[in-house]
């Protein structure tokens, strides 16, 4: 069985008074979530206050973005080896709006995916279609040029995000059936790059809009692993109930 997994991406949000008091509130909240790994991914500058936050406790901590050099002049990035020395365990990579914003391809994905594999953290690498209609060859293309191209053992340590760019932030989530379908296009396309073993182990997350109110019903997909969720993870409350909505679906599958 694939362990779900819940990652908030904070995107540029919060500050270190804003992280502290997040964990206070959110910490108590999922003390029972034993069934789903959960990962926060705060801005950079928060990353340390997060970690300290979450010592001892079973929360993770993730990067949003790394560079795939591991050190010299490359003025404001940031390497896999700093990331994990800093104390995360994930690392987001090629989000939507890293490709949308700041040029990011899928050679860059597949680059910075095996930078963060030597580095020691789980890339979650993020894969998406801008418009509706172009899902299937959109996914394939992305997953060709910026996953297709690792070993089988990088290819066992990833996480998959499948977030469609038109589902992300305006409320417009993708139905548990439209997410499903990406879901299984991507499965289908791992397991003709590596094999039906490791397909079948890989976890793909759903990101879009998720919402306490819609988690259910997306969650009830068996190809749904979990979710990338940005606006509702700001808010301790909503996170934690998404947390455990998820932790009481596996629950009852365990
Ligand atoms: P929203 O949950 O705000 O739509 O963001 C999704 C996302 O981009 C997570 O990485």
């Amino acid at each position: 069985m694939r362990i779900p997994l819940i990652a908030a991406n904070w995107k540029m949000h919060k500050n270190p008074a804003g992280t502290t008091s997040f964990f206070r509130s959110f910490l108590p909240l999922v003390e029972s979530a034993v069934h789903c790994e959960i990962v926060i991914c705060p801005s950079f500058l928060d990353v340390e206050t997060a970690v300290a936050a979450g010592r001892g406790t079973r929360v993770r901590i993730g990067a949003q973005n790394l560079y795939w050099e591991k050190e010299g002049a490359f003025t404001g990035e940031i390497s896999g080896p700093m990331i994990k020395a800093a104390g995360c365990s994930h690392v987001i990579v090629g989000h939507s709006e890293r490709r949308r914003y700041f040029g990011e391809t899928d050679a860059g994905v597949l680059k910075k995916t095996v930078a963060a594999f030597d580095a020691g953290l789980t890339p979650i690498v993020c894969v998406g279609e801008r418009q509706e209609k172009n899902a299937a060859a959109t996914l394939a293309e992305q997953f060709r040029g910026g996953i297709a191209g690792l070993s089988d053992e990088q290819f066992a340590a990833i996480v998959i995000g499948y977030e469609p760019v038109w589902a992300i932030g305006d409320g417009e989530t993708a139905t548990p059936a439209v997410a499903a379908d990406a879901h299984q296009c991507i499965r289908a396309q791992a397991k003709e790059r590596f094999g039906a073993a490791a397909a079948n182990q890989l976890r793909i997350l759903y990101g879009g809009s998720v919402k306490p109110d819609n988690a259910g019903k997306l969650l009830a997909e068996p190809e749904i692993d979990g979710f990338l969720v940005g606006g509702a993870s700001l808010d301790p409350v909503s996170f934690a109930e998404l947390v455990n909505f998820q932790t009481d679906v596996h629950a009852g599958h365990a």
